[in-house]
């Protein structure tokens, strides 16, 4: 039996691996909320223009909510021989409401229809991805701001570099974060016009209003272009690049919490909440929630090498390799959220072991560019002099096994002759980072005034 909703040129139905490799029922159900909400404002402003009667366009708007209650309850009984939800949906409502379902697709295809259900979806996202990120900033203030003084090693190629203020560095995940936040909303704000009548590729010769379908569905405007709007899925690409990005961010601040709650490190205990245990060695408490987030850019990264790869070279308009997109992004957006929203827990739960964060800033000869810095300011030193006599003085100490502020003023004036008592004031790491103000520095009056910063931004 051929399909009820483009079988007329048909004599036979499909075979069944034909039925198998076509439906997308199984994953675009996902959009029968859009898929909904796009033809009740579709059958309105039919309705509006005079191409429907007021009582049909009644009729189906009543229908569609009865189908979205019963999406909504469990009890929808989808079919594959139906293809997808656009089609599904149309033939329950037909079973509900009889004949008048069938005006609903006039001056619409599944084209438009698929094109703006997924943007709605992926719009959506946005906004999830927006709250998530918004949140999770907050985590890291309440960090930063607690910590804006405590002291800990900044680390290059992961050895020792600098001393660094924990606030500090809890701030430049903030900025990174903000700036995922900046391109999920830029992404939003360029995706929102509506394809929605655009019909199959061509637009349609029935006198459709597509402003208001674009009003009532959110979207800024409607798209000027009708074989742009059903051929392009950049707005999706947009969004798995930005997601890629965050991913990425993610993985490298998942990446530090695991080392950081290393019985090597102990920079940081991990609560419970956020930690598992093993079956076999009772002592451990595993970073597994890190772990996972450090892992999740290669599912986000794979949804996006493989949705690009689909619309490579595909020619205009629609061509069916399209309904390939929306499992990449359904998959990449929900661990995306996933991801973010166990960040968020995890950076709110945890807690520095300051004693030990100052400790280890304090080793590895943390300060050695201050010295440096200070033969140059006192004595006049080029510095490229003044690295030279660091290094010789940071070999004496790795010699003795003790830190720079370990050796006497003796052996260090064995070096250079000029150094004098007063060096060892910027040996210690606390005054490491107070002298450390200029803009976008690691001091704690800069990281207080960028908490304040951020606050105010994030509202
Ligand atoms: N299920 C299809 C998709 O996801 C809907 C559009 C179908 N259009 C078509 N001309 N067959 O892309």
């Amino acid at each position: 039996q051929s399909n009820a909703m483009w079988g007329g040129r048909f004599a036979a139905g499909p075979d069944a691996i034909m039925e198998a490799i076509n439906a997308s029922i199984g994953f675009d159900k996902r959009l029968y909320a859009q898929d909904i909400e796009g033809s009740r404002a579709h059958a309105a402003m039919l309705a509006a223009q005079g191409i429907l009667t007021d009582k049909d366009a009644h009729a189906i708007r009543e229908g569609l909510l009865t189908v979205l209650s019963e999406i909504d309850s469990g009890a929808f009984d989808f079919s594959a021989t139906l293809e997808d939800i656009h089609m599904n949906v149309e033939a329950r409502l037909k079973a509900l409401i009889g004949e008048a379902a069938g005006r609903l697709h006039t001056a619409r295809s599944r084209n438009d229809q698929v094109a703006t259900d997924f943007r709605l979806w992926v719009r959506d996202q946005c906004d999830a991805a927006d709250a998530g990120l918004v949140a999770l900033c907050r985590a890291l203030l309440a960090q930063a701001e607690a910590g804006a003084d405590w002291v800990m090693p900044g680390f290059t190629h992961l050895q020792t570099a600098q001393p660094v203020t924990w606030g500090h560095h809890m701030l430049a995940y903030v900025e990174m974060f903000s700036r995922d936040l900046g391109r999920f909303r830029d992404a939003r704000a360029r995706m929102n016009e509506c394809p929605l009548g655009a019909a199959a590729l061509a637009g349609t010769s029935f006198p459709i209003d597509r402003e208001a379908t674009a009003r009532a569905l959110g979207f800024d405007r409607p798209m000027a272009n009708s074989l742009d709007a059903v051929s392009d899925r950049d707005f999706a690409l947009e969004f798995l690049s930005a997601a890629s990005i965050c991913a990425v961010h993610l993985s490298r601040m998942a990446e530090e919490l695991v080392i950081w709650a290393s019985a090597q490190f102990r920079f940081v205990a991990l609560s419970d909440r956020f930690s598992t245990g093993s079956s076999i060695m009772p002592q451990k408490k595993n970073p597994d929630a890190a772990e996972l987030i450090r892992a999740k850019i290669g599912r986000i990264l794979g949804a996006q090498v493989a949705l690009f790869t689909v619309m490579k070279g595909l020619p205009l308009a629609y061509s069916k390799d399209m309904q390939e997109d929306k499992e990449q992004v359904f998959d990449a957006a929900d661990h995306l959220m996933l991801a973010l929203a166990a960040m968020e827990g995890m950076v709110r739960d945890m807690t520095a072991n300051v004693p030990a964060l100052e400790a280890a800033a304090s080793s590895g000869f943390s300060t050695a560019t201050d010295l440096a810095d200070w033969l140059v300011r006192e004595l006049d030193l080029p510095f490229r002099e003044a690295h030279h006599v660091t290094g010789a003085l940071v070999a004496l100490a790795e010699a003795k096994g003790c830190d720079l502020p370990d050796l006497s003023l003796e052996e260090m004036r064995g070096v250079h002759d000029g150094i004098r008592e007063d060096v060892f004031g910027v040996l210690g790491v606390h005054n490491s980072v107070a002298s450390r103000v200029s803009y976008g520095g690691t001091a704690p009056e800069r990281v207080r005034e960028q908490v304040v910063r951020w606050k105010e931004a994030l509202g």
